[in-house]
């Protein structure tokens, strides 16, 4: 069609979105919060075999001391709830070789910005965290780990503007061949 651009017909929530990292005072519903874990829930992973716990915070004290074990990052203590995303199974290989807990909770870790994004609620994915620190703040079993936090919350009016620049597209693609 005369005019039409490849990405008017991309999720708004796809286009638009951006990393959240200050917060508003309110508080998200639990239906929403609900909503979100939910989202996680139906990501796909490797054999379906969903090597995953996801451990949601509302409580101020801890979201505390996860900020503290992630070196002072404000938003975390502002976020109205912060998800660590666990995994139950460190040692599953795909047959490609290659370990499928990283793949498989980044795919939960999508599906939820993405339901949260769709409904008004900003995050910011963290993975510069202390590892022991927050296992020892979350009781994380022995030989499972947390993989990344997220934060959650009604974005702040003031933010910056301008959405972070990707790489053009026919830099990164190619046919047939890399
Ligand atoms: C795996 C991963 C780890 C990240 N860790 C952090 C973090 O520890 N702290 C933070 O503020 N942002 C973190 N981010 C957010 C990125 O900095 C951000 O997504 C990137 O700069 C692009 O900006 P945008 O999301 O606004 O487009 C992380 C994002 C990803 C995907």
């Amino acid at each position: 069609m005369v005019g039409q651009d490849f990405t008017d017909i991309l999720l708004p929530e796809i286009k638009n979105y951006k990393t959240i990292r200050s917060f508003k005072e309110e508080p998200v519903d639990d239906n929403i919060i609900n909503s979100i874990l939910e989202a996680g829930r139906r990501a796909p992973s490797a054999k379906n075999r969903q090597p995953w716990r996801f451990v949601y915070i509302k409580d101020q004290g801890v979201k505390d001391r996860l900020q503290a074990a992630a070196y002072g990052q404000e938003h975390i203590g502002e976020a109205s709830f912060v998800v660590a995303i666990g995994t139950t199974n460190v040692d599953y290989k795909m047959p490609n070789g290659q370990l499928s807990y990283p793949i498989d909770l980044s795919f939960a870790a999508s599906f939820m910005i993405m339901q949260a994004t769709s409904t008004g609620v900003g995050s910011c994915v963290v993975t510069t965290y202390n590892e022991a620190e927050v296992n020892e703040i979350l009781t994380v079993p022995y030989k499972m780990r947390i993989v990344m936090l997220i934060s959650f919350g009604y974005p702040k009016d003031e933010q910056p503007e301008r959405l972070l620049e990707r790489k053009p597209l026919n830099t990164i693609t190619s046919q047939k061949h890399w």
